[in-house]
């Protein structure tokens, strides 16, 4: 392993707040990685922070009436306090409006620019709105995408089709400002030239492959990620150009580039250079050593929408600015998808961080059991789907009936048997753990590899052991015989060392239970190289919890949620799924067919509607739809033809309430004369349901 550590999270845009897909696919997995080797004493810094550049604040500023700046703030507070409480534990958080940060890009332009080579300027021509006086990004242009037709589509991109675009291919474009359509004006800008960067880049992303075949090596690029850089190379790279004609962002170091910003994708990443340099001049430390020295591993913590800027562009720009080191790895994750639907602002589908945290508030182990959902169901190598029944399964059938029942019963018989002592016991323990040891050697592994769902499966599979452990021996029955049996002491006795274990292995998972179980063990919390040295503790068969030592009372970490039917925390779910039914139906809802044109009470009173009762039933020869109906309308009995024969079963018909036309002019269907109609209405699902009086009421009946 390396002597240090700098990891980046993707500096999240401060328009809007994040929802669960966006912790499971950038921040939890880099939490857990830090923990991680936090408990193992590395010097490790990791940086995030506000991205709040780019078209993508102006237009929400614009959306809500409000400033840029009062967009920023509010999101960039909401965002960081958010990430505190679910206990995402950045080194710092810091934001790309801060002066640190305007100067740092600029910095890194000017080295690129003065070396010569790596930019070249472009005259071009870009659309301009003349009532606004101003060039458009390509997110302020809408119009007709050329390959679908959709009417609003956007100058980068249609949401519709997928397609990429350039503003120039819309057909009928608008300008979103004054809703004219722009005029083309002459304008220049920079451009690095990326392509100049191809073939080491290729090469590069090859050995990340390469590296590919040795298993648990962190240097593993996964596949999904070389994949996508590889088309991309193979695809060709083209000059980008990292300039823009925007009133809101770092504006371009260069006295011929008045009103000109730097693109928010050439500043963002350098958000993470900035960001360290502020760390470490709270902490009295280098930064340079974080970025330059090549005992530092560099990794990136990504959702899968960024692969290319972080394996391809900011490489390169690095590349370029020489000094700086590459990334060892960029573990970007998939999406995570919300109840088997895209998550949708919009639509009202999904759930957002703080929203989470919000109608979870009376839920206990509210941030634990949102983070152990995520972790079992992360989007790692492809896409993955957040269930609320999966939810509750996770932490019943895992974090309680599995961790939380071993270390319950640990501590409830240690202070039943022993009275909250660790006793005395002659076992090996090196021995006794080896199976633990050699699982809790492949946990490590799996973290340093990425494989994050799949080392929170197996810290349940250690504390299996020591349920099955405790099983094998059970100590309650040894003790009826022989309360003093050496047994019953030894079994405990290495079920505290596992608990022990467990206290700190579990931390990066579920880092608000970790400490409440070194509080049951009466253990000190846990500090930076806890685990190291619990490592060379059980390397040398010593005790982490030592014969004697006083520990704490029992107390539940997690009940189970569906113990009970009334428990509120089960209600608490269910409100969740109620409000995805909800916006299901009311999406039906408006997907029902259009109101018809008014209608005067003459036109209404025309209709004779009478009940009636449905006496005989049958198909009608060659007709797939049709059922030929005998309905009794008291005074007499109609032949009705109804084209409801793919929702009914003629058999189940007869006794049928239902309410017919009576008065329909006959007609013939398939040569049968149809004396009349019956009222039905399409449920939610799509099935015929007939309309009717309430049960007991005669036939003959008008309805009025
Ligand atoms: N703001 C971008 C997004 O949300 C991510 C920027 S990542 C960084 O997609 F490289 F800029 F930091
Ligand atoms: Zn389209």
């Amino acid at each position: 392993m390396s002597k240090r550590y700098l990891i980046t999270s993707a500096l999240p845009y401060a328009n809007g707040a994040l929802h669960l897909g966006h912790l499971a696919g950038a921040y939890l997995p880099a939490d857990i990685y830090v923990r991680y080797l936090r408990l193992l004493g590395k010097d490790v810094v990791w940086v995030c922070g506000s991205d709040e550049h780019g078209a993508a604040i102006t237009i929400r500023a614009k959306k809500e009436g409000v400033t840029p700046q009062e967009i920023i703030d509010k999101y960039h507070e909401l965002n960081k306090s958010t990430f505190e409480k679910l206990g995402i534990s950045f080194d710092y958080y810091h934001r790309t409006s801060a002066p640190l940060h305007h100067e740092t890009s600029q910095e890194f332009f000017l080295k690129l620019y003065d070396k010569g080579g790596e930019f070249e300027e472009r005259e071009v021509e870009q659309y301009y709105d003349a009532d606004y006086d101003q060039f458009l990004a390509d997110r302020y242009i809408v119009g007709t995408c050329p390959k679908c037709g959709h009417a609003e589509a956007y100058g980068d991109q249609c949401e519709n089709c997928g397609s990429d675009l350039s503003p120039i291919e819309l057909i009928n474009p608008r300008s979103t400002l004054s809703g004219k359509s722009p005029v083309l004006r002459k304008t220049k800008h920079w451009y690095f030239k990326l392509e100049k960067h191809e073939s080491w880049l290729r090469q590069w992303i090859e050995q990340g492959q390469l590296d590919g075949a040795l298993h648990h090596d962190p240097k593993t690029w996964k596949r999904h990620v070389v994949g996508q850089c590889l088309s991309w190379l193979d695809g060709g790279l083209q000059p980008r150009a990292i300039t823009r004609d925007l009133p809101w962002g770092i504006p371009v170091p260069l006295p011929e580039a008045k009103g000109k910003v730097l693109y928010v994708w050439f500043d963002a990443p350098i958000g993470y250079i900035s960001s360290t340099r502020q760390w470490a001049k709270e902490q009295g430390k280098d930064w340079e050593l974080y970025w330059k020295d090549k005992d530092t591993t560099l990794i990136h913590f990504i959702g899968k929408d960024n692969i290319v800027f972080h394996c391809i562009v900011f490489p390169a720009m690095l590349k370029a600015h020489g000094d700086f080191n590459l990334p060892v790895n960029v573990p970007a994750n998939q999406f995570l998808n919300f109840e088997g639907q895209k998550f949708s602002k919009s639509r009202g589908w999904g759930i957002e961080q703080h929203e989470y945290l919000e109608e979870f508030r009376d839920f206990p182990n509210k941030e634990d059991a949102l983070r152990y959902a995520l972790i079992r169901n992360m989007p790692e190598n492809k896409d993955a789907d957040f269930k609320w029944d999966e939810f509750i399964d996770f932490h019943d059938k895992e974090l309680a009936d599995n961790l939380g029942n071993f270390v319950n019963r640990v501590i409830v018989l240690s202070n039943n048997y022993f009275s909250g002592a660790v006793p005395q016991s002659g076992v090996s323990l090196k021995e006794a753990l080896s199976e633990v040891r050699a699982l809790a050697q492949r946990l490590t592994e799996e973290i340093e590899s990425f494989s994050f769902r799949q080392a929170v499966l197996t810290l349940m599979e250690i504390s299996s052991w020591g349920n099955t452990h405790l099983q094998d021996v059970s100590p309650w029955k040894l003790y009826k015989e022989d309360p003093d049996s050496q047994a019953i002491k030894d079994c405990l006795f290495i079920s505290l060392q596992i608990v022990a274990l467990l206290s700190l292995l579990s931390e990066p998972f579920i880092p608000f239970t970790a400490p409440r179980i070194r509080r049951l063990l009466g253990l000190p919390a846990i500090q930076r190289g806890s685990l190291k040295d619990a490592f060379s503790q059980l390397a040398s068969g010593d005790a982490l919890l030592p014969a004697g030592q006083a520990i704490g009372k029992a107390e539940l970490l997690f009940a189970k949620i569906v113990d009970r039917k009334d428990d509120s925390r089960l209600q608490i779910v269910n409100r969740q799924r109620d409000k995805l039914q909800q916006v299901l139906a009311a999406e039906q809802a408006s997907q029902r067919p259009p109101a018809k044109p008014e209608i005067q009470y003459d036109d209404f009173s025309k209709l004779d509607l009478r009940t009636g009762t449905i006496v005989a039933a049958e198909k009608v020869p060659k007709a797939d739809k049709l059922l030929k109906l005998a309905v009794d309308l008291g005074t007499e009995q109609r032949t009705i033809v109804s084209g409801i024969a793919q929702h009914f079963d003629p058999e189940q018909l007869p006794g049928q309430p239902v309410v017919v036309v009576a008065n329909l002019a006959p007609r013939k269907l398939r040569g049968i004369e149809s004396q009349g109609m019956i009222l039905t209405a399409e449920n939610e699902q799509g099935q015929l349901e007939f309309v009717h009086a309430p049960k007991g009421w005669g036939n003959g009946f008008e309805i009025k």
